[in-house]
């Protein structure tokens, strides 16, 4: 998934799209580049592999004059991470530059077409082709940049968010999106495009989000014009305030973004909370259940579509949802949902549950689930992104911006939400009791309270981190409700850290990975004082006897697994189907101090992106 910036207007474009890029490099940063056209006529390229500061020395040689410009940050998905696959690509005549972020997925076809008319091709992306094929067109069509522009999108299969510029045109700008996300920023006497909002905070708070294919003409001087790719006829213009603040965006004078998140965790679920629950704690009110009482009275099954740390709290959710509302819940991965041929129907309800609102497999598993005639119901945390732009309804988990590549508030966001969504049903439904909503809604709007109660162990968790540095291995076991938060402990760990960590079911241990406990085979285990607790012990025993050293999460004041455990973290007790939320606080701060001590770069992990809009 890539990041995309662009600017007309009467400032310098260069040092703009430059900050932009900055702001979206969680969004992938295997390259970077830039494009800016000149009151001379001269359309400047420069690009480099690597982050954005590498571009900066890059460019700092060359021309980087000019009022407008695009500008591109790049996680490959064709064409390996270098200088010739960076964007802006460039027409055969170097007379248009364009960025990408998404996938042409009949771009072979289109190639081949081109080449057969003499175009050559200097990448291995899909993107310059598309480039080529707007200068086909221009050149055979004798058409405007937007008029070409828009011919080769309605010959494009796939995903895409594009800023176009020309050379001899300094005075326009053009940008399209289909599925792949894109922000117009209102300024005075100049507009700014990005991936997201992030580029545009400081500049302007008025905004507009493209909707799926529309292309926008933004020319110097003249009103913005939107339309639609497929008609070409004008669209409607929805122009929003933004409300996301610069200091939202700071670290906040933690060391990273994902210590920032991490600490934010109370302050971010008490804005998840806010206005969600009654005063005396006996009613939860969610808009998105409120305004589709039908579909949750009548509905007969509901599945969880979800990727990654989110495909986590989806499995919390079943859960939630099964104990509170009585109704039989699925959970699947986007990517297997989408093609797994679902069999649904209108008693049918899929959640979507995606930080970004990008993610393409679960975007694609929303566009199905609807042609099936389910109700389609979206957890998400980005306003106006894809996903609940896709959904018939939903509820957004209100945790602000999410910058460490790796998932935390978010996660915590999630679970939250998915909390007082299945108390919201249960009370619709009948199947929960005014003195269980009660109970749980007393210490879920306590919540905020008690992880900060939690946050107390870091010094303590960052001190363990410096004896599991150098771990090759790890496995994380929980039972319940804690199984899920066992997986999200492993994939912390492994997506900042790079040391292989796989979560279990505890009891899953004899069935097989307990073959792979030794001295060097370290374990968390999830063991707070709930209804499986007893269970869980004999777990550790089992490790421990195999010379396995183990980590317990256990409730304050637990001190028997003292006797038992290598090292015990003690988190506040709260009704069990709370102890998530608690206990992957002390395994994001474990993961976040081993890959610290490693040395790893926290926020933007190898390989990795924050949102995966392509399959
Ligand atoms: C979590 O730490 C990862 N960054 C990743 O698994 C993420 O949860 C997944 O890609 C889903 O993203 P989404 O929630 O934005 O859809």
């Amino acid at each position: 998934m890539c990041g995309i910036v662009g600017y007309l207007g009467s400032n310098g474009a260069y040092e703009i799209l430059i900050q932009g890029l900055k702001r979206l490099e969680y969004r992938g940063y295997d390259s970077a580049g830039v494009a800016l056209v000149n009151a001379d006529g001269c359309l400047n390229v420069h690009k480099s592999q690597g982050k954005v500061s590498n571009l900066e020395q890059t460019a700092a040689a060359g021309d980087t004059t000019g009022h407008t410009g695009i500008a591109h940050t790049r996680w490959a998905t064709h064409g390996e991470p270098n200088d010739i696959n960076a964007h802006p690509h460039v027409s055969q005549s170097g007379d248009i530059a364009l960025v990408h972020n998404g996938t042409i997925e009949n771009y072979a076809v289109l190639k081949k077409l081109l080449s057969d008319h003499g175009f050559t091709f200097k990448s291995e992306t899909d993107t310059e082709v598309l480039v080529q094929l707007i200068e086909y067109i221009k050149l055979t069509s004798n058409c405007t940049l937007a008029e070409a522009v828009r011919e080769a999108l309605l010959q494009v299969e796939g995903a895409y968010a594009i800023a176009v510029v020309e050379r001899n045109d300094p005075d326009t700008l053009v940008v399209a999106r289909k599925s792949s996300p894109l922000v117009i920023g209102v300024g005075d006497g100049e507009t700014f495009i990005a991936s997201d909002a992030t580029p545009i905070i400081g500049y302007t708070d008025k905004v507009i989000y493209l909707e799926n294919d529309e292309m926008a003409i933004i020319k110097r001087g003249e009103p913005l014009s939107i339309v639609s790719v497929n008609s070409n006829q004008p669209s409607k213009i929805d122009v929003q305030k933004l409300r996301l603040s610069l200091a939202q965006l700071e670290k906040g004078g933690y060391d990273t973004f994902m210590l920032k998140e991490i600490f934010e965790q109370p302050n971010t679920l008490r804005d998840c909370l806010r206005g969600r629950i009654t005063s005396d704690n006996r009613r939860v009110v969610l808009s998105g259940v409120e305004l589709n009482k039908e579909k949750f009275l009548e509905a007969e099954r509901i599945t969880l579509v979800a990727c990654g740390t989110s495909w986590h709290a989806a499995l919390i959710g079943k859960r939630l949802i099964q104990d509170f509302c009585q109704i039989p819940v699925e959970v699947e991965y986007a990517s297997e949902f989408r093609y797994g041929n679902p069999v649904l129907g209108p008693k049918d309800i899929v959640i979507s549950i995606s930080q970004s609102g990008e993610t393409a497999d679960t975007l694609a598993a929303i566009e199905i689930a609807k042609e099936k005639g389910a109700f389609v119901y979206g957890v998400c945390n980005v306003v106006g992104a894809s996903i609940p732009r896709a959904t018939d309804s939903g509820t957004y988990i209100h945790v602000g911006p999410e910058i460490g590549v790796a998932s935390t508030k978010a996660f915590t966001g999630q679970v939250t939400v998915l909390t007082l969504f299945a108390l919201a049903v249960g009370q619709l439904r009948g199947t929960v009791s005014p003195e269980q909503i009660e109970e749980i809604a007393t210490a879920l709007k306590a919540i905020p309270a008690t992880i900060e109660e939690t946050l107390k162990v870091d010094a303590e968790v960052q001190k363990l981190s410096r004896i599991f540095t150098y771990a090759h291995n790890f496995l994380y076991l929980g039972r319940g409700y804690n199984y899920p938060t066992a997986l999200e402990g492993a994939l912390k760990l492994k997506e900042i850290s790079y040391i292989h960590a796989e979560g279990y079911p505890a009891a899953e241990m004899k069935h097989g990975p307990i073959a792979l406990i030794d001295h060097e085979m370290p374990s968390v285990i999830i063991a707070p004082s709930d209804s499986l607790y007893d269970k869980i012990i004999s777990n550790v025993q089992q490790v421990k006897s195999r010379g396995g050293a183990v980590v317990a999460i256990v409730s304050k004041g637990n001190t028997a697994m003292n006797d038992i455990a290598d090292f015990c973290i003690e988190i506040p007790e709260v009704p069990e189907c709370l102890t998530p939320l608690v206990a992957s606080i002390p395994l994001q701060l474990l993961a976040y101090y081993i890959a610290v001590n490693k040395g790893k770069d926290v926020d933007q992990p190898r390989n990795l992106a924050k949102s995966v809009t392509v399959e």
